[in-house]
């Protein structure tokens, strides 16, 4: 294994044996209103939408989680069986491992034996400030083909680089890489936080580039920091230890950064909530508070590494809460879903 093959082995091993999260979840922040007369009938409840132009069955996203390591062929195969039974969308992790070494390619090409409606391809953003415009152009097209994508993901990440004794701090010339990206691609790119949350400002700059959609990827669930605390934990390295302990928290939580981010974009652009969503409930307080999908990650990580069975079972209950949770306050539709009231403590 390389370096890279072993740092993927490492996160997912870590985000299973360890607790990574967040000390508080804001989804319990949350609250929707009852409706005490929904007038709906429960099992009439349409959960398909359309994100990115594609139909899916239901607002939900498997969240980019991993590849790039043997093992981890498996992991998305698991993940790629439910996104198929449910018609849900998926997303692979970076796919820099297997740009750096071709036998890795079919821990992501996996996905593309499965019948998925939407699947993402995924890059670090100081990835593509690295390669430059020319080079980004000719391996995003690599992972497209890869996994056969229908939308480009560049994920930022620049908390998890800068707790990581290798990470990769080049964040200067970043927008621009996207801006670039965005007009040149034939695909729609979504830009993805992975745990600390995009806020207004940041949302405002975004919205002037040509990108189709954000992924808030806010605070409140899976910590990198936290991650990359154990990580430095198992060589003894103090001074990145303590960093991770620092930084565990950081960050903008999931809800407030949908509100900030359609706010900021007036509600153009199409918005995946993911960070710290553990079941349907919470999933539908985000769609209420104005994302188009939900995106989960690391409660999926725990049934993908025992089996398709549990992958399955998992997402069967989180889109049975989600449609509970619609019956509850009486959306009998997706949109209705932006006319249902909540209460925040956040
Ligand atoms: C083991 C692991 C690996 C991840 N790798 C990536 C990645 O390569 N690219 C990315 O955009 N996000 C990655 N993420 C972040 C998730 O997509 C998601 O944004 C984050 O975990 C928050 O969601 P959660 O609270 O449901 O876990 C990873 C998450 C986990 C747990």
């Amino acid at each position: 294994m390389n370096k890279i093959e072993s740092r993927k082995d490492e996160h997912v091993k870590i985000s299973l044996e360890e607790d990574v999260a967040a000390h508080h979840n804001y989804w319990d922040d949350v609250k929707l209103i009852h409706n005490a007369l929904p007038e709906i009938n429960e099992e009439e409840v349409d959960l398909s939408t359309s994100l990115f132009g594609k139909t899916i069955s239901a607002p939900f996203v498997i969240s980019a989680m991993t590849g790039g390591y043997n093992k981890s062929k498996k992991i998305n195969e698991n993940l790629a069986v439910a996104a198929e039974k449910f018609q849900v969308a998926m997303g692979v992790g970076s796919q820099r491992a297997a740009l750096e070494k071709p036998e890795l390619i079919d821990t992501y090409g996996i996905v593309k034996d499965y019948d998925i409606p939407l699947r993402f391809a995924n890059i670090g953003a100081s990835q593509i400030v690295l390669w430059g415009h020319k080079k980004t152009l000719e391996n995003a097209s690599k992972m497209i083909d890869m996994v056969d994508a229908d939308v480009f993901m560049v994920c930022l990440n620049f908390l998890q680089e800068v707790v990581q004794p290798e990470g990769e701090t080049h964040a200067k010339g970043c927008f621009d890489a996207i801006k670039n990206l965005a007009d040149d691609l034939d695909i729609p790119v979504v830009v993805k936080e992975s745990g600390a949350g995009i806020s207004f400002d940041v949302a405002k700059r975004l919205s002037t580039t040509k990108i189709a959609g954000i992924d808030v990827g806010g605070a409140g669930g899976t910590s990198f920091a936290a991650i990359e605390h154990f990580r430095s934990k198992m060589i003894n390295d103090d001074l990145y230890a303590r960093g991770g302990q620092t930084f565990w928290d950081w960050g903008i939580p999931t809800p407030t950064s949908i509100l900030e981010v359609g706010k900021a974009t007036d509600w153009k652009l199409q918005i995946i909530a993911t960070g710290g969503i553990c079941n349907g409930l919470d999933a539908a307080k985000a769609i209420v508070l104005g994302a188009n999908a939900a995106g989960v990650a690391h409660a999926l990580l725990k049934p993908a590494t025992k089996g398709s069975d549990a992958t399955i079972s998992e997402v069967d209950i989180i889109i049975k809460e989600l449609r509970a949770a619609m019956f509850l306050v009486g959306a009998d539709n997706v949109s209705k879903m932006a006319e249902v009231e909540a209460e925040l403590w956040i």
